[in-house]
This record gives C-alpha cells, structure tokens and sequence, in this order.
C-alpha cells in the first residue's frame, strides 16, 4: 500500500545492481510512494547492464559515477538537479566493497592498498557525497541522507575484516556530517543498520551462510530482509523523521539486543546431545 509520503520529493539513489540490491529495493518503493529520482552506480557495474531495467520500471534516469571521484559525483548532483529540475531532498548511499573480502584476506594478512580502497569505497565516499552537495548547495532544508551499515561496526564478526572498520568510519561520518548539515540547512543524516541479506556484497563476505543463519536464529522477528529496509529508508526520506539524525539506527528484528535465544538454546542443546550420543 502506497502512502505517498515522497510526494514531489526529488532524489538520488545509489547502488542498485540487481534485483536482490537493496538500493533496487529502495528505488522500487521511493517510486511507488511519488518520488522521482536518478539512478547511479560505479561505470563498471553499468556493463552488468541490469539498471537499465530499473530505470524503466522507475522512470528515472542512469547516471555512473564511481562513489570515490570527487569530479563523478560532481557531475551526479549537477546531472540530477537537471533532469529533476531542482535541488535534491534525500540521497540513498548503498555502496559497498572490499578487496581484501573478494580475495579472501584474513584480518591478519591485509593488503593495505586494498585495506585503503575499502575505507575510500565504502565510507569516506559518503564524506565525498555530503561535502560536494553542500559544496553546491544542492540539497534542499530538510532533505535526508541514509547510508547502510552493518552491526560489524560494533562487535566483531571475524570474516567481516576491513568491512567492518569501513562500516564504523561510515558511522562516524554520519555523525560528523549529521552535526554539520543540520546546523547549515537542517538536511538529516543517518545510518540504517542492516540484517545480514542475501545480496551480491553480502553473500561475498567470507562464511555469509553462516552469519545468516545466526542472525537469523537470534532475532526475535527474524532477519530484516531488502524490502523491509527499504521500507524503513523510505520513512527516513519522508516528512514523518524531521527530528531523527546523527543516529545509527539498527534494522535487524531485535538481533542487537539479544544474548541468547531460546531457539539458539535449542540448537545448542541438540548439538550437545549428537556429541554425547
Ligand atoms: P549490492 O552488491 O547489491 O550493492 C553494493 C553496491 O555498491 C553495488 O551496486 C556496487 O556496484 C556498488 N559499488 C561498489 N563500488 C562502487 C564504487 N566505487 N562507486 C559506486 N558504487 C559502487 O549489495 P547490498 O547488500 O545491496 O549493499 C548495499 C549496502 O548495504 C552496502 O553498503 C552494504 O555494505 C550494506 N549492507 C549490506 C548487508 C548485507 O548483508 N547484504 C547488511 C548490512 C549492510
């Protein structure tokens, strides 16, 4: 059911890849609840060529750029103030990567070029993204920021690695810039704290099954899935969230404030009785 609460609302969403992408997620609800908006992604994962079908469904139109260069973004705000015809009220940041993940580099055996590349791709870019905006005056008073984020930034998860230090710098931006902007222009910036999801940068990470299937087993309401998330950013872009920013705002059916589960107990005592068989 659509509430229209993006009515006349111009946007930019980010990190759309696929069907299973959160940012699809998003864009498909942003659409539905009377936005228009730009679609963009990293010029490589342009050639994968699925966006296309997004930015018919959504009528919106594609713009790459790579989340790293100052000149792409630039170009981002400059294109989408243009074809929308105004300044920006929300921007979706749904980037992520890491090199040492996609190679499989424990914590102990980083590859710091690739260690940098993690922390430029997937959080000092939502530095880059507010300080052009605010560089060009292109967000509206009152407009919205969201990037996502991952409990990892928090507690350890081994096979998170460098992720996990990029997820907690991408919080502390949050907060800096969240400071910053609201004095400036009143524009709101947080970030949502997501279940683990079944998704191209999720299930790259190291033992994803696993994570999973934990998260899944502790949180009272089960994991958050792409469509839920998108559901919560939308209220974060909306009217409704005037008041909420500088926060890290946990999606995740209650995993963050669980110790045990009784379903995990289960589980546990069932192991314990195969070992003693
Ligand atoms: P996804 O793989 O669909 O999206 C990641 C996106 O980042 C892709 O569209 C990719 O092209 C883009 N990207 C990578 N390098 C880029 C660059 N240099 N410039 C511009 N874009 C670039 O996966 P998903 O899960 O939708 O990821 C979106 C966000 O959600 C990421 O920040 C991820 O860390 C976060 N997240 C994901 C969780 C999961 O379990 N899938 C859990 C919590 C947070």
């Amino acid at each position: 059911m659509a509430y229209g609460l993006l009515k006349g609302k111009r946007g930019i969403i980010t990190g759309a890849l696929d069907e299973k992408s959160i940012a699809w997620k998003v864009a498909l609800k942003a659409k539905e609840e009377g936005a228009t908006f730009t679609l963009s992604n990293a010029p490589i994962a342009m050639r994968m060529g699925a966006i296309k079908q997004l930015a018919e469904q959504c009528d919106a139109e594609i713009i790459s750029a790579d989340a790293t260069s100052l000149e792409d973004i630039e170009n981002l705000y400059t294109k989408s103030m243009d074809v929308l015809g105004g300044k920006i009220d929300f921007v979706l940041h749904s980037i992520g990567m890491s090199p040492n993940i996609r190679k499989n580099k424990p914590y102990g055996d980083l590859n710091y070029e690739w260690y940098q590349k993690s922390l430029d791709v997937s959080a000092l870019s939502f530095h880059k993204m507010m300080q052009t905006a605010e560089k060009l005056d292109a967000i509206n008073e009152w407009g919205s920021f969201v990037a996502l984020s991952y409990i990892a930034a928090q507690r350890t998860f081994p096979f998170y690695t460098d992720m996990a230090d990029a997820k907690a710098v991408l919080e502390s931006i949050a907060r800096g810039y969240g400071y910053r902007y609201g004095k400036l222009k009143n524009v709101r910036v947080n970030t949502v704290s997501q279940s683990p999801t079944m998704t191209t940068a999720g299930s790259g990470v190291g033992g994803f099954d696993v994570f999973y299937e934990y998260a899944g087993i502790m949180s009272p309401l089960g994991n958050a899935t792409a469509e839920d998330c998108a559901n919560y950013v939308i209220t974060l872009f909306s009217d409704l969230t005037r008041m909420v920013t500088m926060q890290n705002l946990l999606h995740d059916g209650g995993f963050s404030s669980v110790g045990i589960s009784e379903d995990m107990a289960v589980k546990l005592t069932q192991v314990h009785q195969q070992q003693q068989q």
